[in-house]
């Protein structure tokens, strides 16, 4: 079968990067997590300045050089900012609260979309985000616009934190992604959208093995 490229978007917590991730290890496709690379960046501009210092110039100024590195080793994500791995510390509540903030930057996405094209250019790849199907890969085999409502994704959100050991607040929790989704739907470059030809996926009553065989099922069409 010709080595597909597969693209899956929505807003956050809609369960995307799990969805992406067991697509991709059913099909030995690779799984790219863009969501990672602009936490990534997020995460730089959180150790080197304050959060109530960040306007856009003292944003640009800590990523001007940063150099972002996504390893998919056996179905792991490992992600490097300037060299050091940093993949266990960027779904803190602290980057999530800034990260739309740094990807709304045109050349922070500049920098970060030459990079996934070149990860996306030999295919047989999965890749999650808000901007794939209608910027990054507008030439991609599959597209998903994957969705639940917002209660749901909270939900999941607050179950996965607390299984890492966060403190959280769900109704907290609710009020952020709420915030972010607003944040990158509204933003001017590359707003989070569901393109015409993007198959709708609302999760709010399924499984991610449901979400998951459906999607196989419209690459295998
Ligand atoms: O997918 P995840 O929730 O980790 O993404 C974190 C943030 O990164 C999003 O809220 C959005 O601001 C940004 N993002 C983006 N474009 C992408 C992927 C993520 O702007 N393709």
């Amino acid at each position: 079968m010709k080595k597909k490229v597969i693209a899956i978007d929505g807003p956050a917590g809609a369960g995307k990067s799990t969805v992406a991730q067991r697509v991709a290890a059913k099909l030995g496709y690779t799984y790219i997590d863009t969501g990672a690379m602009y936490r990534a960046a997020a995460w730089k501009v959180l150790q080197e300045n304050s959060m109530d210092a960040l306007t856009d110039e003292v944003i640009l100024q800590t990523v001007k050089d940063i150099d972002v590195r996504l390893q998919y080793i056996n179905k792991v994500t490992k992600v490097f900012v300037d060299g050091v791995e940093v993949s266990d510390q960027l779904r803190t509540p602290a980057v999530s609260r800034v990260v739309s903030q740094v990807a709304r930057l045109g050349s922070v996405r500049k920098k970060m979309v030459l990079l996934q094209r070149k990860m996306a250019q030999n295919g047989a790849i999965v890749m999650d985000g808000r901007d794939i199907a209608s910027y990054v890969l507008p030439t991609a085999d599959v597209k998903v616009f994957l969705t639940a409502s917002v209660e749901e994704r909270a939900k999941r959100r607050f179950a996965q934190m607390v299984k890492k050991g966060y403190k959280v607040d769900l109704a907290e929790l609710k009020e952020e992604i709420t915030a972010r989704d607003k944040a990158d739907k509204e933003r001017t470059i590359s707003p989070l959208v569901k393109t015409e030809d993007a198959v709708l996926l609302d999760t709010t009553f399924m499984s991610a093995d449901e979400a998951t065989e459906k999607i196989l099922s419209l690459v295998l069409k």
